[in-house]
């Protein structure tokens, strides 16, 4: 098959880690007969240099006619003091808004490879896992396209108050629902809807909208959690969770709070569609490594490429329905963890001389391409 690849790589570390995914899709249409096509694309802090926008039209409508969008990462200091508008962070929005992304998927499991990189304690971590064992693997389900991001917003009393609204329809908490359910029945059949129902009205209507939805997947036991306690319960028992599901300002926290958990916000991929029907290849959806653009450590070969790669590997399965692909890049990534290399952000410092050696973003990308090919 071939397939069309929208690629944005941005501003600060987003052209590096994006390369070596690019390499790693290459190995994949190479071993299984696939052609992937790319069209490079500007938009945030470079858009906002070459065309005086961080999203421009053209960016948009280009990337509307691709099979998916790889995204690495927008922004940096250059751009900080610009207007709300004009920050390169609204290029993320736009596009999200734009191709109607509204689901975004964000995995955060402990790998066995990285457990010492975990900040919770062992005996901590087992007390949650129903098998004991210190680990734990969860999805959070964020919602994308609504809520207090894209609510009405302003300023009044001469700039002296502001407000930022919350606003959520059934239809659209109908459909982010839909998208987590169909995720958990694939996992460990457990979905967990986190609002602030006991203040906002918005969440009673999530609850409402969840209490209709769950009656048509009775195999997903369904509960609910404040998103108080739920940060709490994050680093108190991670391992009680499964799928996640929650608003747009709710889910961008959280998935911050989780992705520490696993050690690294390096390692970690997401997901951002409009539909998702297991077994069945998707609509256009949007693919990006959780970091940010890390400015601190552009260009200097140190950024871990694995969040990005995992991200191919998500596209593989979401948007392409390649399972056999996405599990293939997946065990590549595993082998080469397996096999010691590091990059910084998740070397151990106290690991036993010879078991770990520290690579760049090249080697990193270099040895999972090399992985891919030999298995
Ligand atoms: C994320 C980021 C973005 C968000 C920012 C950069 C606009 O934090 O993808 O989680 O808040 O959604
Ligand atoms: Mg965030």
């Amino acid at each position: 098959m071939n397939y069309s690849i929208a690629l944005v790589p941005g501003d600060g570390i987003g052209p590096e880690v994006i390369a070596p995914a690019t390499e790693v899709l290459d190995a994949v249409g190479d071993l299984y007969g696939h052609v992937f096509h790319y069209v490079e694309l500007e938009a945030g802090g470079k858009a906002i240099d070459s065309w005086g926008e961080p999203l421009p039209r053209a960016t948009l409508d280009a990337a509307k006619q691709c099979d998916a969008l790889l995204l690495g990462a927008v922004g940096g200091p250059k751009w900080e003091t610009l207007p709300g508008h004009l920050r390169p962070e609204r290029a993320l929005l736009g596009l999200r808004a734009g191709l109607g992304v509204f689901a975004n998927l964000r995995p955060a499991a402990l790998l066995p490879q990285l457990k010492d990189a975990c900040p919770i304690k062992d005996e901590v971590l087992r007390a949650s896992n129903p098998q004991g064992k210190p680990h734990f693997d969860l999805l959070i389900v964020r919602e994308l396209t609504g809520g207090i991001y894209f609510g009405e917003r302003g300023r009044e009393n001469e700039g002296k108050s502001a407000f930022d609204t919350e606003t959520y329809s059934w239809e659209e908490i109908e459909r982010v629902l839909r998208i987590g359910y169909r995720a958990a029945g694939l996992r460990r059949k457990r979905l967990c809807v986190v609002d602030k129902a006991n203040v906002l009205e918005s969440s009673r209507l999530w609850r409402e909208v969840a209490s209709v939805v769950a009656q048509e997947y009775p195999e997903i036991e369904t509960s609910y959690l404040y998103v108080d306690n739920c940060a709490m319960q994050l680093i108190r028992a991670p391992g009680q969770f499964d799928v996640i599901l929650t608003s747009n300002l709710f889910g961008d926290i959280l998935s911050d709070e989780a992705s520490v958990l696993t050690g690294s916000i390096g390692m970690l991929p997401s997901a951002s569609l409009s539909d998702f029907v297991p077994g069945h290849k998707g609509p256009m959806g949007m693919y990006e490594p959780i970091h940010g653009s890390a400015p601190d450590i552009a260009g200097k070969d140190l950024a871990n490429p694995l969040g990005t790669i995992l991200s191919v590997g998500m596209m593989l399965r979401y948007s392409f329905n390649l399972e056999q692909e996405a599990a293939a890049v997946e065990a590549a990534v595993q082998a080469v963890l397996d096999s010691g290399l590091r990059t910084k952000d998740i070397l151990n410092r106290n690991a036993l001389p010879g078991t770990e050696k520290l690579v760049g973003t090249k080697a990193m990308g270099e040895a999972v391409y090399t992985a891919l090919l030999k298995a």
